[in-house]
């Protein structure tokens, strides 16, 4: 770090004496990059930019910058600048395409990653984000080839083995799952999500998912989430829930409720005619967007449930967690903070994964299963009464049902 410093201090002296000085301005904006300093990083590849603007490398970098910082319109400008400045600019073509990925435009996005490796034909980036679009179009032979494609051409490249990895899992190759995997962890052990998947097709379960791969998951699919979910994958948890306390307390009504994983809020439009005050949890600040729109939230935190959890002192009638603890595994700790922010006679109203046995697993998909035997020993443990259990359909996964348990539970 002390070396950066130094060698920012030179470059900033060398600026002062010689304001002109474009390789400066770039070698600077870099190192601020490096250290994640992206303000002055921008603002040192605009000045190199108006000082030579015919260098087509620079304004692609600004465009990076710019895209990080969720400015797209600012980056698709930047990367078109490059291409004025030289057509043939492959870095610039590829980048448009994955904006334009983002839009959901994929043929526009094929046509800018082809355009990119017609200029530059050992792009490894671009054949990595064809085969991105080739999974979401379900064409999984023409990903798996340029996956491959990919890494031929740089075999350090630890996106390709993941997205490999990942797509050797959904069609259920844990064989080669588990190569990729570990080929990626080799380059990169700090990739905790892909320890996880790694650990989840070894068949290894671990007590809770790290943060960032909950995370990234739900932020990436807060968009879709409601169309995707509720659409196409028929889930109706929330409502299931819904209709289980009905069924059970006819009447009911509670003061204050807590959402345990609100997501996009569904949970808190399909209870709040019987709430009055519900607080929203959910670690994806994206699915949070989403349900703030909806305004059925008092109070919406942003977080892990633990650790949330762990920091309140007040007191809730009704707690409501549907398809969250999938993604939590250990449930332990969750059991013993409801307890302590229970009033007297609280409800505490959740779906599962089912699984058998007396404990919980972590599935190859990633996601965690409870038994029901795990769910009454905490029961007893933390000294509640099961109202309620029945197994029900959670949400289509290819053409089976995936099995749930839906559990009362009264404090
Ligand atoms: C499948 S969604 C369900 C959302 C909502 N409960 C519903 O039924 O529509 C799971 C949600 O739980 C959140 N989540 C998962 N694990 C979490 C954790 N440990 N802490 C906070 N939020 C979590 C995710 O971000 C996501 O929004």
């Amino acid at each position: 770090m002390k070396n950066i410093d130094r060698r920012i201090k030179s470059h900033l002296k060398a600026i002062e004496k010689d304001p002109e000085a474009f390789d400066e301005c770039v070698e600077l904006a870099d190192l601020y990059l490096e250290m994640g300093r992206s303000l002055e990083a921008k603002t040192f590849f605009e000045k190199a930019i108006l000082i030579d603007p015919t260098c087509p490398g620079t304004h692609n970098e600004l465009g990076l910058v710019l895209e990080k910082e969720g400015n797209l319109g600012e980056a698709m400008r930047s990367y078109k600048a490059a291409l004025l400045v030289d057509p043939s600019y492959a870095d610039a073509h590829n980048n448009i395409g994955n904006l334009k990925h983002e839009d959901g435009d994929l043929d526009g996005a094929i046509k800018c990653y082809k355009r990119a490796i017609k200029n530059e034909p050992t792009l490894a980036a671009a054949f990595n984000n064809i085969g991105n679009i080739k999974v979401d179009l379900g064409n999984n032979k023409a990903a798996i080839k340029n996956f491959k494609r990919a890494l031929e051409i740089d075999p350090q490249m630890v996106e390709a083995y993941i997205n490999l990895g990942n797509l050797y899992k959904d069609i259920g190759k844990t064989k080669e799952a588990i190569l990729n995997y570990q080929m990626a962890l080799r380059l990169a052990p700090e990739e905790e999500a892909t320890r996880h998947n790694l650990n989840a097709a070894l068949g290894k379960t671990t007590k809770h998912p790290p943060n960032e791969f909950v995370k990234e998951i739900f932020d990436e699919y807060a968009p879709k989430f409601d169309s995707h979910l509720v659409g196409d994958l028929g889930y109706q948890i929330p409502s299931i829930l819904r209709d289980s306390v009905d069924s059970v307390y006819p009447d009911w009504k509670m003061d204050r409720g807590l959402d345990l994983g609100c997501g996009t809020g569904i949970c808190g439009t399909v209870f709040s005619d019987r709430i009055p005050e519900i607080v929203g949890i959910d670690i994806s600040p994206k699915m949070l967007e989403i349900s703030k729109r909806k305004k059925v939230y008092n109070e919406l935190v942003l977080g892990e449930l633990n650790e949330i959890l762990n920091e309140r002192h007040d007191r809730f009638d009704f707690f409501v967690s549907a398809d969250v603890f999938i993604y939590v595994g250990d449930l332990e700790d969750i059991f013993s903070s409801i307890r302590r922010l229970s009033n007297r006679k609280a409800l505490f109203v959740f779906s599962t994964e089912h699984a058998e046995g007396d404990s919980y697993e972590l599935l190859p998909s990633g996601r965690y299963a409870h038994s029901e035997n795990y769910i009454n020993k905490l029961s007893n443990r933390y000294n509640f009464c099961r109202t309620s259990f029945s197994l029900q359909r959670v949400r289509k996964e290819g053409d089976d049902w995936i099995k749930g348990g839906v559990y009362i539970l009264e404090a």
